[in-house]
């Protein structure tokens, strides 16, 4: 079994529908001067489609990733607006899918999920598949449910190295852009739970490979009590992603 010291964090900027090529590679910039872990911390920027190439240049002479935010499955063809995982090559290592923007607001559903995740891996690139529960679902005490549900469509699928090669992001939905951010107990209990989904899915060595953000409001205020936790991996940030010395000072916290 690979000890948890073994995964090292992953701290990712999801800039969402937020900065051009021009602002963005000015923000991918003042992010490379900041003074950043990378030797003991991944870092990625999630960067708009139309901002892929300019952030990529950006940090060309730097270990920081690059991910898109969205990507559609099927490699190329007639479906407009979609990016599809070869369109990434040279530009993004990572991509982003399920977070709950994309479920909520453009009906993703978990076999969407799922399909982009093989496809993010078939291309070689690294998922960054995010998982959560509504307000509704947490109040209602479903968290649990709701988060094997989502996390087995996906991963009973992949193989266990596919599954060791994955990065899951756990973004209670109430969480997300409300300054309203799960307790670091919380955080870390859901997320033994979908490590042990995982495990169920394709065994305990690849569930103990596997990487596992928080996400949610994540902050500099916040990030030393979260990072700090036992089997949280990193964070994935929105809001506080979009200001380098912020984002900065999460990814310090997220070293071992
Ligand atoms: P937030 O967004 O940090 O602004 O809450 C996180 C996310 O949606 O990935």
């Amino acid at each position: 079994m690979t000890s948890p010291q073994a995964r090292r964090p992953i701290v990712a900027a999801n800039w969402k529908m937020n900065t051009g090529p021009d602002d963005g590679a000015q923000l991918a910039r003042a992010v490379s001067a900041e003074d950043l872990p990378l030797a003991q911390v991944e870092v990625v920027l999630c960067p708009p489609a139309t901002g892929l190439t300019s952030v990529a240049e950006a940090v060309e002479d730097s270990p920081i990733a690059v991910g898109a935010q969205h990507v559609y499955w099927e490699s190329s063809g007639a479906f407009t607006g979609e990016i599809s995982v070869p369109m990434l090559t040279g530009l993004a290592a990572y991509a982003i899918t399920g977070h709950s923007e994309r479920r909520q607001l453009f009906g993703e559903s978990d076999l969407d999920v799922r399909r982009k995740t093989l496809a993010i891996l078939s291309g070689g690139l690294t998922p960054i598949v995010a998982v959560g529960e509504s307000l509704d679902q947490w109040d209602a005490g479903e968290t649990l449910a709701v988060l094997r549900s989502q996390v087995t469509q996906v991963f009973d699928v992949l193989s266990p190295e596919q599954t060791a090669a994955s990065v899951i992001a756990y973004e209670p939905v109430w969480a997300i852009g409300t300054g309203r951010n799960a307790s670091p107990e919380q955080a870390q209990e859901a997320i033994g739970w979908i490590r042990d989904t995982v495990a169920a899915c394709q065994g305990r060595p690849a569930a103990e490979r596997v990487r596992i953000q928080y996400g949610g409001s994540v902050s500099p205020d916040n990030c030393d009590e979260l990072l700090s936790r036992d089997g949280i991996d990193g964070a994935l940030v929105g809001g506080a992603s979009l200001d380098a010395a912020q984002f900065a000072a999460i990814v310090r916290a997220a070293v071992p």
